[in-house]
């Protein structure tokens, strides 16, 4: 019997794994690991069991035209009650996470075991959970609850490490001047303190690499971008070329040039273009909002994969021209850092 790891994504962004049987289908092998999706015929006819197999390869049995047309099977859309795996697969659903699973997001208690400020506003925090906690199995993009200690607020933050690293999470917060994650950062936090992390969560993650990646970073978006970048190198997928636009405010607010630069010594075909808003003297990149360094050159005649992660007007600037230009919408997968 051949198991493949399939990664079910809904709506909420809450995500469930488990072990599936290329000889069940995907509804039934679900079934067995207490997550019910929603079903009516298990005929191949009603499609209310469609889904989009965003990752990895798999077989359809029967099905009708009507459930699933041409247009939809090249969009990788499947029909789960008809669907055999025949590799590890993520698929994600267009309703909530409470529709198909009984149990609440994974919590785990964890502490500070790392607080420091690298550059003028950043701060790189590292929480390691409890011995004996399991590990968060999260695709390299996605995020997580941290809980704000001292208060009952929480917030999202993403992974900036690979997703095969355990034990040790890395966030890379950008500290405001007021807000309650930012001030227990810059006043109260201590090593060893206290914090719950539950998750993960997001449609924001690394998908097959088939083409180029142009990646887009304000600020803090860099962090997800990181982990991607960590996970590609660590599994040698080094022979498509990566194009990173990374921005902020002011060159002082940028970091991680290191770990940039390492990516190369690892083998990524990895470019990085700098930019800043307000250049100080002595500034020798580009200058004003990093959407301004897009342009139809580096998307390779509309063939490739654009990540999009910082603050919603970045995005919605760098949606915008995307569009304009008439990239494909199903390649371009962005990340909005709003207020949490
Ligand atoms: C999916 C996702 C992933 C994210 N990942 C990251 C990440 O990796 N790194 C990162 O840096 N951020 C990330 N964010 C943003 C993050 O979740 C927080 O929104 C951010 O860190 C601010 O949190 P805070 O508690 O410091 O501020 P908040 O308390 O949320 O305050 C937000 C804003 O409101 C203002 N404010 C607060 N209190 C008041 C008040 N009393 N009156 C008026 N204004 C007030 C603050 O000045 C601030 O501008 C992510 C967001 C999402 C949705
Ligand atoms: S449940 Fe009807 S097509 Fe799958």
């Amino acid at each position: 019997m051949t198991t493949h790891e399939v990664t079910f994504v809904f709506e909420d962004g809450r995500i469930v794994k488990f072990d599936a049987s290329e000889d069940d289908n995907l509804y039934f092998a679900a079934l067995k690991n207490k997550v019910r999706i929603l079903t009516d015929c298990l005929e191949g006819a009603c499609a209310t069991c469609k889904g989009v197999c965003t990752s990895g390869s798999y077989e359809l049995a029967e099905y009708t035209e009507e459930a699933l047309t041409q247009d939809e099977i090249d969009r990788r859309e499947v029909l789960t009650c008809q669907m055999h795996v025949k590799s590890d697969c993520v698929i994600e659903f267009p309703y909530e996470s409470r529709v198909a699973l009984k149990s609440k997001p994974d919590s785990r208690v964890a502490r500070v075991s790392e607080l420091e400020m690298i550059s003028s506003t950043v701060a790189k925090l590292v929480v390691e959970p409890d011995a004996g906690a399991s590990p968060i199995s999260f695709i390299p993009g996605q995020y997580v609850h941290l809980s704000v200690p001292g208060t009952s607020e929480h917030r999202s933050y993403s992974f900036a490490n690979a997703a095969f690293e355990s034990g040790r999470y890395t966030f890379y917060i950008k500290v405001l001047e007021q807000g309650a994650m930012s001030d227990y950062l810059s006043q109260r936090a201590q090593p060893g303190d206290e914090m719950t992390v539950t998750g993960p969560f997001g449609h924001f993650y690394l998908r097959p690499v088939e083409r180029p990646i142009v990646m887009v970073a304000g600020g803090t978006g860099l962090a997800p971008m990181l982990s991607i970048l960590d996970t590609l190198a660590a599994n040698g997928e080094t022979d498509r070329p990566i194009r990173l636009l990374y921005g902020a405010n002011a060159a002082d607010e940028l970091f991680a040039f290191d770990q940039l630069a390492k990516y190369a010594a690892d083998g990524l075909d990895l470019v990085t273009e700098f930019c800043v808003v307000e250049p100080a003297d002595g500034w020798n990149a580009a200058t004003g909002h990093v959407t301004g360094l897009l342009r139809e050159e580096i998307l390779n005649a509309g063939d490739c994969e654009i990540y999009l992660c910082g603050p919603p007007p970045m995005i919605d600037a760098a949606e915008a021209w995307l569009s304009e230009q008439g990239h494909d919408s199903s390649l371009v997968h962005a990340e909005k850092f709003v207020p949490s």
